[in-house]
């Protein structure tokens, strides 16, 4: 074991979502959201992608909104809604610096263009946040978690319309203006290159011919560049001490070999992936758009003013998501084999072992991943998710063996901090699903990412109840020594 030292102050805690964690789907005066749209995939599916990211249309959501028969685990979630008190104390157990958590948007204005903020909504964050400043956990709070009311996607056709920017800013100037003395870290939108694998998740975009169009979803992203840089703007004016970041879900992509071609290759998934934080923590359309956008059909509207609007409020922080890597080829073989990641495919890395789900575990590649971001923005650097999907036991005496989540999690942190020491500005680590929540992609509760059990299985029974992991007592360690006892 070597002694290891993580910068003072730096943010150990775990991250979730509201539309995976909170429940309460229609409680408290809230609104229905995209997530609540989202039915269960079968485990024979969960390596596929292509569920998640399929096209919706007008029908599908009203269908669901009615649907009696189909499973929504994303209206249940972990009924943190109810329990969030019990929750907060295990994460202050923990020693839990910060928490990550959204705000349902459609809790704060349940149709997303009411005139009025929803009370009941606005109090609930309310006694979150004072549970957790009482143990001094800071909050971090995501806005926009691919969780849009869904009046935004009936009633305006997504974020590809321009109106839906004033909606959101109204949104994020009431909940600043509200948390002001409670919160000072903020994530515009969650994963906002997710837009260009689905509109519906990212831009609550709906495709009536079951086509995704790519005019579209990045039409949708530059309105959310603008209402971030407008949110940022705001945020700034509100409290001087709050600090804004972006969240991009990062996938570094590896040459499959030393052909020049396919290196070019790897730079070009490198554009597609980075084109967002290069906008946001950068301000500007980097050079590489204007042939990425020709050669992918893809047209945008801008208005007078945006490109200054986004030069002047870049963000504070880049925030990111980190799984896996993938492969880039120039010439992949016809029908070769693919493994499955969040949100694309990729063939699979002789190098590494992938989860039950498919999804590659590659700890040097975070290192990689660090190095590279902090060497092209040299702004701040949060890991906001990473962790390991997996089956859990519950053994009868109330304790889970998870020593295969530890291992995970052990590894990545020792490349978090070999990335320090090569230099690497990291303000903190938030593993995904600190609580074991319901899975973006399958719906699952069997996809286990938590130090804490929740005792319910995929149709939603079960007693709710919490339970310490052997991660608990592991990251409370590592927390508890700052890192040196990894
Ligand atoms: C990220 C999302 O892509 O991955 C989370 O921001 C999500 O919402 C996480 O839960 C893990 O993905 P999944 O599909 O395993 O839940």
């Amino acid at each position: 074991m070597s002694e290891k030292v993580f910068p003072q102050g730096f943010l150990w805690g775990g991250a979730t979502a509201a539309n995976q964690f909170e429940g309460a789907w229609n409680e408290g005066g809230r609104g229905p959201a995209t997530s609540d749209t989202a039915v269960a995939v079968s485990p024979e599916d969960r390596k596929k992608i292509e569920e998640f990211a399929a096209p919706m249309n007008r029908e599908k959501v009203l269908f669901a909104l009615e649907d009696q028969e189909g499973l929504y685990p994303k209206r249940w979630g972990s009924d943190f809604y109810h329990r969030y008190k019990e929750d907060i104390a295990l994460y202050a157990e923990m020693g839990f610096k910060t928490f990550r958590l959204s705000i349902a948007w459609s809790r704060i204005f349940p149709n997303g263009d009411d005139a009025e903020p929803n009370e009941e909504g606005l109090a609930f964050y309310d006694a979150v946040f004072d549970e957790l400043l009482k143990y001094g956990i800071e909050p971090l709070v995501t806005l926009s978690h691919y969780e849009t009311p869904i009046g935004i996607a009936l009633n305006y056709d997504g974020w590809k319309n321009r109106k839906v920017i004033d909606l959101f800013v109204k949104y994020a100037e009431t909940v600043f203006t509200r948390y002001k003395d409670k919160v000072k870290y903020w994530l515009t939108f969650n994963e906002i290159n997710v837009m260009g694998i689905s509109g519906y998740v990212g831009g609550a975009l709906l495709f009536e011919d079951g086509k995704q169009n790519l005019s579209d979803m990045y039409q949708a992203a530059h309105h959310q560049f603008v209402a971030s840089a407008l949110a940022t703007k705001i945020a700034h004016e509100i409290n001087p001490e709050n600090k804004v970041g972006m969240m991009l879900a990062r996938m570094e992509s590896y040459a499959a070999t030393t052909n020049p071609l396919d290196v070019m290759e790897a730079i070009q998934a490198e554009h597609e992936n980075l084109f967002f934080s290069d906008v946001q923590v950068r301000g500007k359309y980097p050079a590489y758009t204007n042939r990425m956008f020709k050669e992918n059909n893809i047209e945008i509207q801008m208005a007078d003013g945006d490109e200054d609007i986004l030069a002047t409020y870049p963000v504070d922080f880049m925030s990111f998501s980190y799984y896996m890597t993938a492969i880039s080829r120039h010439n992949p073989a016809e029908n070769g084999e693919y493994t499955a990641g969040n949100f694309s495919l990729s063939e699979p890395n002789p190098y590494l072992e992938a989860s039950d789900w498919g999804w590659q575990i590659d700890p040097v590649g975070l290192r990689v991943t660090l190095n590279k971001l902090y060497d092209r923005y040299q702004v701040p650097l949060f890991i906001v998710e990473n962790g390991l999907g997996a089956f859990d036991t519950l053994e009868e005496d109330g304790s889970i063996h998870d020593p295969y989540r530890i291992d995970y999690l052990q590894a990545h942190i020792q490349q978090m901090h070999e990335a320090i020491e090569d230099g690497v500005e990291l303000m903190g680590y938030t593993p995904w699903g600190c609580t074991d929540l319901v899975s973006a992609s399958t719906s699952e509760m069997s996809k286990r990412y938590g130090f804490v059990y929740v005792d319910a299985d995929d149709q939603g029974n079960g007693s709710y109840d919490r339970y310490r992991k052997d991660s608990f007592f592991w990251y409370k360690d590592v927390i508890g020594s700052n890192g040196a006892n990894i």
